[in-house]
């Protein structure tokens, strides 16, 4: 550190900036080509071949689009030559002449993020020489071996031990009141009800987590043996936000091997264990459930990303988690894929047993996202009814809806259709929307087009013939059969009547003979219905009604709307008008 002592007036670094010019000053260190009106290079930040680093001139500023790494011409001296802002901001004074002024009073807070990571950082190498040189090692070098770590890849991870005592942080620090300060800020140790500090992390093995800049900015700490809690985290604090950052990606970004898959794991040993069995792209979560910032960041990276989560119920649950966040993210450029571990394995169990060549084909072979979207929706709804097959496709509607437009999501509507029999227009169902005009020609409300009638009404029928008990479940609703214009809803409404006859079905069936009804469709429809069970009858009639009824009110409404057009319509038919159009959105069903 140079001997700054005060804080530098914004003033100061903004005049500084306008006469300062980042592409020369990158220039000095790094070979930029021009390209358009910015420059590029290969990042000098990570490893890569082709150039993801862009210099813009007009911006003043460098971003690199493999690593994320970006700032203005301070933020690339403080990353590239590992200066203290002071320093950077002198070393630009420097080259055109000026002195830097000082406030001293403002001195502290403009380094308090620098000097957070610089003290963490310090933390993982005391725990990191703890490993190495305490006399309590033993224990933890064990424990580790017998996880199978390898010390090339402990280095790698600076993977540390906490021996046991209350105080080992605490006196590492002592005098150092600034340090201190920020040992409590980010929970390293904790303030006791009556005054005294103690260190949070003790006979645990210490992973410390890195930004992509490599700075530490918090730690896991897992037991030793089978005590509780398994792992101890540090708390956020101003450096450590767990859902932006991810166990692993310094290291995966920093490896010499490139990689076009980043694989998301669970847990720290995971990440260590497929690393050490040359994996490369992982990363895991901090004990938390994955975030759009993480995928976004992984995206930034990568086209193709797979999800590896233990073969228990909590991976299930987190897999699907993860499958709903990621939907937006899908365009046709990108790749999906789930891994579902055997029971009782997690990724790093599994390449410890089988080895490397059969994780990397797991990892090859893993479920596509399409396949574990519709896999799991139909265990949830089973599509073995009209009824549950049109649950099924406004459950699925509603997500594959997140899908950025494009043929990915095509495709999946069209699959979607397959699956319940109908087709990617009717599935799509609320997409295609078209403008109507208020009954006062004011307020133009988008709405769905009515959904399709199909042959709803000869189910509705069927079941009624099977069952005409159901016959009372028309009840209640906001159309008579009677203003439902569908094929098939004559038999319907002439079977509805006849019922307040109280007649059996056969006798029924003759009746609808004699008034002359073509049978045929009513007959196809028993034949869809007659493996129905019992129990399921009257949840299919119901499901049945409600689609005939928003049929019915869609046509009350376009009749009310065509009749607007000509003349007033009156309260009632306004009111009823209005309600029918809201309604509209949310039941635009199969
Ligand atoms: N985790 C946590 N706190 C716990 C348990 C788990 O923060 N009490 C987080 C950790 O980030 C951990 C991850 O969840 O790495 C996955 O947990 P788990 O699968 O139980 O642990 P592993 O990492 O597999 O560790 P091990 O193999 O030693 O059991
Ligand atoms: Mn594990």
């Amino acid at each position: 550190m140079s001997g700054s002592g005060g804080r530098i007036p914004d003033s100061f670094i903004q005049s500084l900036l306008s006469k300062t010019d980042i592409v020369s000053v990158i220039q000095e260190s790094v070979k930029l080509k021009k390209n358009g009106s910015n420059y590029s290079a290969c990042c000098p930040f990570h490893q890569e071949k082709t150039p993801s680093f862009t210099v813009s001139p007009t911006k003043q500023f460098y971003h690199c689009f493999g690593c994320g790494m970006h700032g203005d011409v301070i933020r690339f001296l403080m990353d590239y030559q590992s200066l203290s802002f002071v320093d950077a901001v002198e070393r630009l004074a420097g080259r055109i002449g000026l002195t830097v002024p000082k406030d001293p009073l403002e001195a502290a807070k403009a380094q308090v993020k620098l000097t957070t990571t610089m003290v963490l950082n310090r933390c993982a190498a005391f725990y990191a020489e703890k490993l190495k040189h305490h006399p309590e090692a033993k224990t933890a070098v064990a424990y580790l071996k017998k996880r199978g770590l390898t010390g090339k890849v402990a280095k790698q991870f600076q993977i540390g031990f906490a021996p046991s005592g209350w105080d080992n942080l605490l006196s590492f620090f002592q005098g150092d009141n600034g340090a201190l300060k920020i040992l409590e800020e980010t929970g390293l140790i904790i303030k006791h009800p009556q005054g005294r500090f103690y260190d949070r992390f003790r006979e645990r093995i210490m992973f410390p987590i890195r930004d992509r800049r490599g700075e530490v900015i918090g730690f896991g700490a897992r037991v030793m043996d089978k005590s509780q809690p398994k792992y101890l985290n540090s708390p956020e604090s101003s450096v450590f936000q767990k859902g932006h950052c991810m166990y692993g990606l310094y290291e995966a970004l920093h490896s010499k091997q490139k990689w076009q898959t980043a694989i998301v794991v669970e847990g720290y040993l995971d990440v260590v264990a497929l690393v050490q069995m040359g994996v490369t792209g992982v990363v895991a979560t901090l004990g938390t459930a994955i975030t759009t910032h993480h995928l976004s960041a992984l995206f930034n990276l990568v086209d193709e990303l797979v999800f590896c989560f233990d073969g228990d119920k909590a991976g299930q649950g987190a897999a699907w988690k993860a499958l709903q966040l990621v939907l937006s993210f899908l365009t046709e450029n990108r790749q999906v894929r789930f891994v579902f571990l055997p029971p009782g394995e997690d990724p790093d169990s599994y390449i410890r047993q089988y080895g490397a060549a059969s994780f990397k084909s797991l990892i090859n072979n893993g479920t596509s996202l399409s396949a574990y979207f519709f896999a799991t929706l139909c265990e949830q709804i089973v599509p073995d009814s009209v009824d549950s097959r049109a649950h099924l496709a406004s459950v699925a509607r509603s997500m594959i809806e997140r899908i950025p437009q494009g043929i990915f999501k095509e495709m999946m509507f069209e699959q979607l259709a397959k699956l319940v029999a109908s087709t990617p227009q009717v599935v799509r169902g609320g997409k295609a929307f078209r403008s109507y005009y208020s009954p006062k020609g004011q307020t133009k409300i988008k709405v769905a087009p009515p959904p399709k009638p199909m042959e709803t009404a000869y189910i509705a029928s069927a079941l009624l013939l099977r069952n005409p008990d159901l016959y009372g479940a028309w009840e209640g609703r906001s159309v008579f059969p009677s203003q439902i214009e569908a094929p098939g809803m004559e038999v319907f409404y002439q079977l509805m009547t006849l019922l307040n006859a109280n007649l059996s079905a056969v006798q029924l069936r003759e009746k609808l003979h004699e008034a002359g009804f073509e049978l045929k469709r009513l007959v196809e429809s028993e034949a869809k219905i007659a493996l129905l069970p019992e129990t399921g009858l009257e949840a299919e009639f119901i499901g049945a009604l409600a689609r005939l009824e928003v049929v019915g009110r869609e046509q009350i409404a376009e009749k009310l709307l065509l009749k607007a057009k000509n003349m007033a319509l009156t309260e009632e038919e306004k009111q009823k008008l209005k309600e029918f159009l809201q309604s509209r959105e949310s039941n635009n069903s199969v």
